[in-house]
């Protein structure tokens, strides 16, 4: 089996990444094989299709069975993430935190990784722990006090780059303004509709 390490350089967020992410099994969240303390590393299963970030913007085809499989299995991980007692919240997903282990839609295809942010959500979070607006939910982006429902959010969002196959927010200069018109309420729209109504001709 190929195995990658993934180095880190903070022993309190390694030990919570170890904590949240060795408790969870299930065929959609990378499992952990092992670690390594000097240089601090998660030793995990190689996904050899990379992260599906760079390949929704890379060249090869993908059929619509790939996407729907690949779109299912994110629900399926995150569902499971979300029954458990209490439920865990992950905090960064975003399509560079699913990788691809398989592009065969018969297979599971994707599974959600780096849970270095994640944690168990036994009352509203109050503390902000990323800084990308792209998948962020209004309310951690209004700095209001969040649960593991954010992470639906940043699933609907991945649904959209699936779909689409574009870079979000390309319109925007800089970074805080696509804070801002998320915060306003403006989402993902058009492009989207386009891609629905090609998939019905
Ligand atoms: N098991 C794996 N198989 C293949 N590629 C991987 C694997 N783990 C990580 N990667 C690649 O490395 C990137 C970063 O991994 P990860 O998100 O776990 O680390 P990170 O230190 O949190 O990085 P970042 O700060 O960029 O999120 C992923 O987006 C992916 O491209
Ligand atoms: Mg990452």
């Amino acid at each position: 089996m190929n195995k990658i390490l993934g180095e880190r350089h903070n022993l309190d967020d390694f030990n919570q990444e170890l904590d949240v992410q060795g408790n969870l099994h299930h065929p959609c969240i990378v499992a952990i094989l092992g670690i390594v303390i000097k240089p601090l590393c998660l030793i995990t299963e190689l996904c050899p299709y990379g992260d599906l970030y760079s390949y929704l913007h890379g060249d090869e085809i993908m059929s619509w069975h790939l996407k729907l499989r690949i779109a299912r299995d994110i629900a399926s991980g995150l569902m499971y993430m979300q029954s458990q007692t209490p439920p865990i919240a992950h905090i960064d997903l975003k399509s560079p935190n699913i990788l691809l282990r398989s592009i065969n839609p018969v297979e599971v295809c994707a599974q959600i990784c780096d849970f270095g942010t994640s944690q168990r959500v036994l009352q509203p979070i109050t503390v902000a722990k990323v800084d990308n607006p792209t998948w962020q939910a209004p309310e951690m982006l209004k700095s209001l006090p969040y649960t593991f429902k954010v992470d639906t959010y940043s699933f609907g969002i991945i649904l959209w780059e699936i779909l689409t196959r574009e870079k979000l927010y390309q319109q925007f200069l800089f970074i805080s303004d696509v804070a801002n018109s998320v915060i306003a309420g403006e989402r993902p729209g058009p492009s989207l509709i386009r891609v629905l109504g090609d998939s019905n001709s």
